[in-house]
């Protein structure tokens, strides 16, 4: 037998970005982050819960796409999302056609504005459509922008498994835009918080002492203590990816998935009745009470997490 082996590596920028008011005329930030060859094509998907949320934010998003020198509009989409995207494969399937019908090809932009779950499923449409077209991330909840929009990951639900189909995939950029993050329900703005407390607990003992201290202020949800949670979040998120040794987790040992385990396994067992955010929550609790309880972490530390 012969042969050789090859070392292929792989360069690759992971943009992460923090704004207010992205689409605002003003704001300069996606035309100045984007290349273009005098005519890429850029196609905006929406998730429908956001444009639910800010009615005028479709018509703000093709005013704006208009009025990037350089750019050809393919306006916007809008498709239901939440779980709901991820349980089949319909709404995968009507973004390939959108992206087909649309002439979207590899010089051109996907971008997708929503939540953690329309964002997975826009974000494998894009990576295989022409195997890969550049896609940018603007993610809408806490969770998304603290935790699942700055990752590198992608996927939809199948035999009855969390993300059993999907990619690695590193994304253009991903734009967190806090007009999105004040803008959801009061529910969703809180739940998000304990990917940040995650994050800090296995990778910034500072963060997580920072994040006891203005625990009142983030109870209250107190909008730059919570933009201020949000970004170090992201970037310690994105830096364990970029810095951590195996941002496409080929080894066993996966430090961002602390209280996920249980997590996964409870979305399943409820029909993902239950969000993903609450369900890290009860997962971290439980990782951190295991940790106590075979004797890796001591008793105060387990209760000042729980
Ligand atoms: N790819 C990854 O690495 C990764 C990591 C963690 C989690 N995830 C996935 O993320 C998903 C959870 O994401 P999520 O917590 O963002 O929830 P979500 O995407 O399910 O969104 C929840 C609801 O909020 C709506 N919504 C989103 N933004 C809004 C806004 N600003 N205002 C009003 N409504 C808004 C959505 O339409 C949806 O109905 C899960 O599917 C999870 O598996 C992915």
């Amino acid at each position: 037998m012969h042969g050789k082996d090859f070392d292929i590596r792989i360069s690759t920028t992971h943009r992460i970005r923090f704004t207010r008011d992205a689409f605002s005329v003003q704001n300069r930030m996606l035309i100045d982050l984007l290349e273009t060859n005098g005519h890429a094509k850029v196609i905006v998907f929406i998730d429908s819960g956001v444009a639910d949320a800010f009615p005028v934010l479709e018509a703000r998003v093709n005013d704006y796409l208009e009025r990037m020198p350089g750019f050809v509009s393919r306006g916007t989409v809008v498709q239901t999302g939440g779980e709901f995207c991820k349980r089949d494969a319909d709404t995968l399937q009507t973004a390939w056609d959108t992206i087909e019908q649309a002439g979207i090809d590899r010089h051109s932009y996907v971008i997708c504005i929503g939540g953690g779950a329309y964002l997975d499923v826009i974000g494998l449409a894009a990576a295989t459509a022409h195997r890969g077209i550049r896609f940018v991330r603007f993610p809408t909840t806490t969770l998304a922008q603290d935790d699942s929009g700055v990752g590198v990951k992608n996927g939809i639900n199948a035999y009855g498994k969390k993300n059993f189909l999907g990619t690695f995939a590193v994304p253009y950029a991903v734009v967190n835009d806090f007009v999105f993050l004040h803008g959801q329900p009061e529910i969703d703005r809180r739940a998000g918080i304990v990917e940040a407390v995650k994050v800090a607990l296995v990778k910034d003992a500072a963060f997580f002492h920072w994040i006891e201290d203005h625990c009142d202020k983030l109870t209250q949800l107190h909008p730059h203590t919570l933009e201020e949670t949000v970004e170090r979040s992201a970037l310690l998120h994105a830096s364990h990816i970029a810095y951590g040794g195996d941002p496409f987790e080929t080894g066993s040992s996966r430090p961002l998935d602390f209280g996920h385990w249980a997590a996964h396994k409870m979305e399943q067992l409820t029909d993902f009745e239950l969000s993903h955010a609450d369900a890290v929550g009860v997962g971290v609790a439980l990782d951190t009470i295991y940790s106590w309880k075979t004797g890796r972490l001591d008793e105060t530390s387990a209760m000042r997490i729980l």
